[in-house]
């Protein structure tokens, strides 16, 4: 659109001028979150910009705009997360959204919000040991270095990596999509909301109070990466329908530990939500062999091929819009969940 500056209307000594044109909303997506793109842009009534993805022979990611994006709000939907469909890794859509973004900048987007539902390398939060990296915390320097104004990022690991950033966060969060499905389709049970670590106790606690269940926590070790082993239950499990609520299932290793020690302490059926369904390697065949008897999870990463009938796929596309068209219109984000999103 063409635009006017009306110098001559203009109050002769105040600070500002108006342009009188309208902001422009803007949404495209990276190849790891087609699917969510499109679930997004649907909503909005919208086509989704080209980013013009290529791979290079060598492997190198090249993207250009189709269109101009010149003075537009730009939002770019891609979780760091592997795409089995496209044949990328999370390094892969992390490189491509760092090159989204960059493009964006240069190409003069008024601003520039990445919508990240799954943040890759956020269980590298900290030093767990000497000599590793704070992995998340590089790729926030990366995504601001690479020019974004903002992040929409959905039930990170650690609500603290807010912190990593200097510009603005917004932390959405997928618990009223899960406990909405728990309160329908297990609701009528005898509950109890499982805390398969103590990292989840807030998570559950919140959960649990949601569905006016009671709760349970279990004690995970880690004596190697990806090994999960359930130490003791607090709380009572006997005779229950057992809820588990994670943030993450990535191997499976601890929704299946957590199962089978629920059921041996005597819970009558096992079920498992989580908002991030990575279901790295085996994960299915895992969960399989597990007494869970329902999975749900979120489409802020796309589902695996091969996923067992348990697992059930939930839109995060709801609450995603609704938080995109409140930042564009400079509305609350946090009453999309009645000031709780900080909650969990
Ligand atoms: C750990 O703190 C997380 O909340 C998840 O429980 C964990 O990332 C799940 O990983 P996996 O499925 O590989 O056991």
């Amino acid at each position: 659109m063409s635009k006017a500056l009306d110098t001559a209307t203009a109050p002769s000594l105040g600070t500002a001028i108006t342009a009188g044109y309208e902001k422009r909303l803007m949404v495209t997506a990276g190849r790891a979150s087609q699917e969510l793109g499109a679930k997004i842009t649907s909503r909005l009534a919208l086509e989704p910009v080209d980013p013009g993805l290529k791979t290079f022979a060598d492997g190198e990611v090249y993207c250009r705009y189709g269109e101009s994006i010149r003075g537009a709000d730009l939002f770019i939907v891609q979780s760091i997360c592997a795409s089995e469909r496209e044949g990328l890794t999370p390094n892969d859509a992390l490189m491509e959204l760092l090159l989204m973004i960059h493009a964006a900048k240069h190409a003069s987007a008024h601003r520039i919000i990445a919508v990240c539902p799954w943040y890759g390398y956020s269980r590298q939060d900290k030093k767990s040991a000497p000599r590793e990296p704070i992995s998340a915390r590089l790729v926030a320097e990366l995504l601001e270095v690479a020019g974004i104004d903002r992040l929409v990022t959905m039930d990170l690991h650690a609500g603290q990596m807010q912190g990593f950033f200097s510009k603005t966060v917004d932390h959405m969060t997928a618990m009223p999509i899960l406990t909405q499905f728990v309160q329908d389709n297990i609701g009528d049970q005898d509950l109890t909301i499982i805390a398969p670590d103590a990292g989840r106790v807030k998570l559950v606690k919140n959960f649990a109070r949601k569905v006016g269940a009671p709760y349970a926590l279990l004690e995970k070790e880690r004596p190697a990466q990806g090994v999960a082993e359930i130490g003791h239950v607090i709380g009572d499990v006997k005779d229950k329908t057992a809820v588990i609520v994670d943030d993450i299932i990535g191997t499976g290793g601890t929704l299946a530990a957590a199962a089978q020690t629920v059921m041996d302490e005597g819970a009558r059926r096992v079920y498992a939500v989580a908002t991030h369904g990575l279901f790295a390697g085996n994960a299915f065949q895992t969960l399989d062999d597990s007494p869970l008897e329902g999975i749900v999870v979120t489409d802020t990463v796309p589902l695996r091929s091969g996923a067992p009938s348990m697992v059930r796929q939930l839109t995060s596309a709801d609450i995603l819009t609704d938080s995109i068209r409140r930042i564009f219109l400079d509305d609350s984000v946090s009453e999309i969940f009645a000031g709780e999103n900080q909650l969990f």
